[in-house]
């Protein structure tokens, strides 16, 4: 499973690209928006230290709009994923997209239908939020599962991305289901390797260490 960083901060992205773990990110208007810099500058910085996916999402919600934007924002670079809204003119947008080469993340999925539809417009990448749908009482993860088991049923390549994470358990859970990719806020990326047995265990070998090297 890919793990992608869902944040447009450039310290958050150098300090989980420098692990040589980080796949991708994955940003939005509202996380671009927190940076208090120009959009296509966000965008090529993180693309020249991430080689994977970067994800930058346009915001005019018409086709023609869509298109104008995302052409231009993937000329940033060639790992730049165009994000689209689920809405009917994203999924024309899709079709169009792909048609000249761009591809595109198709983002705000909410349902498997809506799933369903991206994948047979041509998407790259679906992003179901699973934590927005738990903060509705829905369980979010019974997405993931609905979405795996149709992309498998019809063998469609379009990749599950699992986005909207608040917490390690959903990335568990996320690659307990086969899900192709999870990105998270830089919280929870730091919350993965941390247990605090292992910081235990650590420093108790450290201090039976020492014992030996005085003996
Ligand atoms: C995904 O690409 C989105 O940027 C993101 O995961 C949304 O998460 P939020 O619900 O925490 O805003």
């Amino acid at each position: 499973m890919k793990l992608f960083l869902d944040t447009a901060n450039f310290n958050e992205i150098r300090e989980a690209a420098n692990t040589g773990i980080l796949d991708g990110v994955t940003t939005n208007p509202s996380l671009v928006a927190k940076e208090n810099r120009p959009f296509k500058d966000i965008i090529k910085d993180i693309c020249a230290i991430v080689k994977g996916d970067v994800s930058a999402e346009v915001t005019a919600t018409d086709t023609e709009g869509m298109l104008r934007e995302g052409r231009e924002l993937a000329k940033i670079a060639d790992n730049v994923i165009v994000k689209v809204p689920l809405i009917k003119d994203g999924l024309v947008a899709v079709q169009r997209f792909k048609s000249e080469g761009i591809r595109c993340n198709v983002t705000l999925c909410f349902s498997p239908t809506q799933a369903l539809l991206a994948a047979k417009a041509g998407a790259y990448i679906v992003s179901p939020f699973i934590g927005r749908l738990d903060d509705i009482s829905q369980v979010g993860m019974d997405l993931i599962q609905q979405i795996v088991t149709i992309y498998r049923n019809y063998d469609f390549s379009t990749q599950v991305l699992v986005a909207s994470i608040r917490n390690p358990v959903h990335v568990a859970d996320s690659a307990m289901l086969g899900a192709d990719i999870a990105t998270m806020p830089y919280g929870v990326w730091t919350q993965l390797i941390k247990h605090p047995l292992t910081d235990i265990g650590l420093a108790r070998f450290l201090d039976d260490w020492k014992k030996v090297q005085v003996k």
